[in-house]
């Protein structure tokens, strides 16, 4: 593998909602160069069975392998729950960081009492995989998760501050709530932007872990400790690779990203 540190960081996601992760990597590591894929003409990922989850992140991994990167990023809950192997069997020497691994973490060290809640996708919380690394980390915590199929599309609406959101929330959030967590994992990338309302609803006893600024800080410490970090002679570099431009995506994507989206390459698959 080669050893020049100013080689990308290959982000990945099923469509738009990864630049939350590409967000929290800006601000984390402003050196760093990165590409971007989101999966747009196929999204969403998180009601679709394991098997197709797997083939398309297999495509995707082998793109973004063919772009030099220098670390694999899986920003996708969805793809981290149930296709994490398929990534890992592919990326040969390239180290790889994904939002579940980095959420786990942060929760188990941050819990106070070891309650922890977990939201995300229907095919994300029916794997079980947050619990499971959460179990692995510290066989102690309690983990209550739930399945908020509705975000994702209140999101992409931009009903951030909606009395239906609100309402939706205070609904899902209702049975986890009632074990009396201390943490709530945002497990799916659209939930960073619900943060403030979600914060609400949960309530000021409860911390809400976001996987994205989790995962920035993992790749950080991982770029260290590999050797890999850019030293900066390079200047940083973003680019943006989807696999369809769809209506209001350069809205829907500057609002996850927080700045603009510049040239949006899009291939054909
Ligand atoms: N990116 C997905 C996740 O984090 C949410 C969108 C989808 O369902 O594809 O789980």
């Amino acid at each position: 593998m080669s050893t020049d540190t100013s080689r990308p960081i290959g982000v990945f996601d099923s469509g738009v909602g990864g630049l939350t992760v590409v967000r929290a990597l800006m601000e984390r590591l402003p050196l760093e160069r990165i590409v971007y894929f989101g999966d747009t003409a196929r999204v969403p990922y998180g009601v679709k069975s394991v098997s197709t989850i797997e083939h398309y992140t297999a495509q995707i991994t082998d793109f973004l392998l063919q772009q030099d990167v220098k670390m694999l990023i899986v920003a996708c809950n969805t793809m981290a729950a149930v296709a994490a192997h398929i990534v890992a069997g592919r990326a040969g020497a390239v180290p790889v960081i994904n939002v579940i691994e980095a959420g786990a973490q942060a929760a188990v060290a941050q819990s106070a009492g070891g309650r922890i809640g977990v939201i995300g996708t229907p095919t994300t919380i029916n794997s079980n995989a947050y619990a499971r690394r959460m179990h692995a980390l510290d066989a102690g915590v309690r983990v209550y998760s739930q399945a908020c199929p509705l975000f994702v599309p209140l999101v992409e609406e931009g009903w951030l501050d909606h009395a239906v959101t609100r309402m939706t929330a205070q609904e899902y959030l209702r049975p986890v709530l009632a074990e009396e967590v201390d943490s709530l994992v945002l497990g799916c990338t659209h939930y960073p932007l619900l943060k403030p309302l979600l914060r609400d609803v949960a309530g000021p006893a409860v911390r809400l872990i976001d996987s994205a600024v989790t995962t920035a800080e993992l790749a950080a410490g991982c770029l260290q400790a590999e050797g890999l970090a850019n030293d900066g002679t390079r200047p940083a570099t973003y680019r943006f690779v989807v696999t369809d431009v769809p209506l209001r995506f350069q809205t829907i994507g500057e609002r996850f990203l927080g700045r603009s989206l510049g040239v949006i390459e899009r291939i054909d698959w």
